[in-house]
């Protein structure tokens, strides 16, 4: 619950000061620095838990707090959602094989801020249709930041986002959506990626959120298995997604949660 209302929105969305983009900044880097790290690790015969394993040192080595452990009864510092799987995949035993597609979601607390990321690895060679429906939901999310800026709506965000999956004959998942974050892990508003242009609340300098579609090859619903954590699609078709933490600017936003080698689309680095 937000105590302090002087910095909030009507639709309850808090307003951050400028020194609070350094901040998040820094968290974001951190976040997006443990990512850039285990992509030499991923690969096949490699265990989601060994991942897990390694992120949880890095965190803490970094004198950091992974915001995961501990939340909602979540054992894990990052959840690792391979193939079908939309999100929230706890990291285990099983090993990855050649051309398994994974999302690695990592969010970490440094000075009270939270940086919140993820993006997608392979595991070997990159199936044709899983490099399409990479490219695709990374795109989408870039789409996304470019309608983030001050007047336009969250409709809008959501609105760039589905059109350009949704060109490319791919489907975005409703069950699952992006979020406020800044001192706290998820506060309002709900970032839909989805929706039509010019509804939901006015995007305001100072607005610190999350955008994070996941994108599915087949049809959008989703289930969550027996663990209680696990999403996957209903058809079992692929899924993709890619997440970065930004803040409203004057003109447009920052991205806090920016690869540091450059690496955020594994195609890329
Ligand atoms: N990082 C996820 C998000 O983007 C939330 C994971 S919560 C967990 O909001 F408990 F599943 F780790
Ligand atoms: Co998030
Ligand atoms: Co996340």
């Amino acid at each position: 619950m937000e105590t302090n209302t002087a910095h909030l929105t009507k639709d309850g969305i808090r307003l951050y000061q400028a020194d609070d983009f350094a901040g998040m900044a820094k968290a974001g880097a951190l976040a997006a620095q443990i990512l850039d790290n285990i992509a030499e690790h991923v690969v096949p015969g490699q265990t989601t838990g060994e991942l897990d394993r390694l992120i949880t040192q890095w965190v803490d080595e970094a004198g950091a707090v992974s915001a995961t452990i501990g939340y909602k009864g979540y054992q894990h510092a990052s959840c690792i959602s391979v193939n079908h799987v939309v999100c929230h995949g706890i990291p285990g035993d099983k090993k990855l094989k050649d051309g398994d597609i994974l999302n690695i979601d990592v969010t970490v607390i440094v000075d009270g801020w939270f940086g919140d990321t993820s993006r997608m690895y392979v595991a070997g060679n990159l199936p044709r249709k899983a490099e399409r429906l990479i490219q695709v939901t990374h795109d989408a999310l870039m789409k996304g930041i470019e309608a983030a800026k001050p007047g336009n709506t969250f409709g809008d965000i959501g609105h760039a986002i589905q059109l350009y999956a949704e060109s490319h004959r791919m489907s975005v998942v409703r069950d699952f959506c992006g979020h406020g974050l800044g001192r706290v892990f998820h506060a309002p508003p709900n970032v839909l990626h989805y929706g039509r242009p010019g509804t939901g609340a006015v995007l305001e300098e100072g607005m610190f959120f999350t955008i994070e579609p996941m994108i599915n090859l087949g049809r959008p619903e989703t289930k969550v298995l027996g663990d209680d954590w696990t999403a996957v699609t209903r058809d079992k078709s692929l899924s993709a997604q890619f997440e970065h933490s930004i803040g409203i600017t004057a003109d447009g936003c920052e991205i806090f949660t920016l690869s540091p080698g450059g690496t955020f689309h594994p195609t890329y680095g």
